[in-house]
């Protein structure tokens, strides 16, 4: 298998962390190494991992004095700095191990308005790109909802970029809205995770809204997964089940699965 460069967004809640644990513990049990980059700063891939709370990595966007000091903005009162920091070493000594599984916490990004640069972005965004152009490991991208922080120089390190929807209308719009920006961005290749499906029915109800965007896999609904979460445990636990649904996905990346079928759907004719 190729190492592999994975981005996961989506709307909030739909399933992102859950895809994102799931595909970096199968490929850590298959002998990779895999580091998780949790990029979602409202969000908290340590726990879903099932760390504890008081194992979690440190958030790279609050090491002020390291940033500020890598870019040379330490003195200038943050005006001038570098947009190339050194960040090899930062992988290393902020992730945190889970059974094989690296996670590195982004935490947040400054805002501003565009073109808002400042020295913790630069740094977030190189330690960003070195990774993504390594390749010597899978990189997994837990991101937020919308890829538009992403910038071109990073999208174009990823090979795939995964759209997780559930059934709902509104993980549907965020993931229409996700193709829009890819194109623009320099995304490679875009693949839906249709999760939380209770039926065929709604499987096919939700391709059918998708506009021929290609199913790359099939995440049910999972008693398993929504029981972990209540008890604050890793959901994913190397079950043959999950076994099998990872390694479907990663077909499914070859070679996308459940096409739109039939003449009707808004997708035959552009
Ligand atoms: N396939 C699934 N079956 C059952 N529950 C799921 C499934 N996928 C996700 N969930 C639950 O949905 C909620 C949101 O999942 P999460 O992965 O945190 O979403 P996101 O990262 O997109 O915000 C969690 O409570 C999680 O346990
Ligand atoms: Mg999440």
């Amino acid at each position: 298998m190729a190492v592999m460069k994975l981005a996961i967004t989506g709307k909030g809640g739909v399933g992102k962390t859950t895809v994102a644990v799931f595909l970096a513990k199968y490929m850590a049990g298959e002998g990779h190494r895999v580091i998780l980059i949790d990029a979602d700063p409202d969000a908290n891939t340590a726990m879903t991992l099932g760390l504890d709370s008081s194992a979690q990595p440190e958030p790279i966007s609050e090491l002020k004095d390291l940033i500020f000091e890598r870019t040379g903005a330490k003195g200038t009162g943050g005006e001038f700095y570098t947009l190339n920091p050194r960040v090899d070493d930062i992988p290393e000594r902020y992730s945190v191990d889970a059974d094989g599984v690296k996670l590195l916490r982004m935490g947040r990004l400054v805002r501003g308005g565009s073109g808002c640069f400042c020295p913790e972005n630069a740094f977030l965004k190189n330690l960003l790109a070195y990774l993504l152009f390594r390749d010597d490991q899978v990189v997994i991208l837990d991101m937020e909802a919308g890829v538009e922080h992403l910038g071109r120089g990073t999208a174009q390190g990823v090979d795939w970029m995964l759209v997780v929807v559930e059934p709902g209308k509104r993980s549907i719009q965020t993931a229409l809205t996700v193709r829009r920006y890819a194109a623009d961005i320099g995304v490679h290749n875009i693949g839906i995770v249709v999760n939380k499906f209770r039926s065929e029915e709604e499987f096919h109800a939700i391709q059918q809204q998708l506009a021929g965007l290609p199913v790359v896999a099939r995440f049910p609904y999972l008693d398993g997964v929504a029981s972990a979460d209540l008890e604050g445990t890793c959901p994913y636990t190397g079950t043959d089940e999950q076994k099998k649904l990872v390694r479907d996905l990663l077909a499914g990346l070859n070679g996308s699965i459940g096409e739109p079928q039939g003449t009707g759907s808004a997708s035959a004719t552009p």
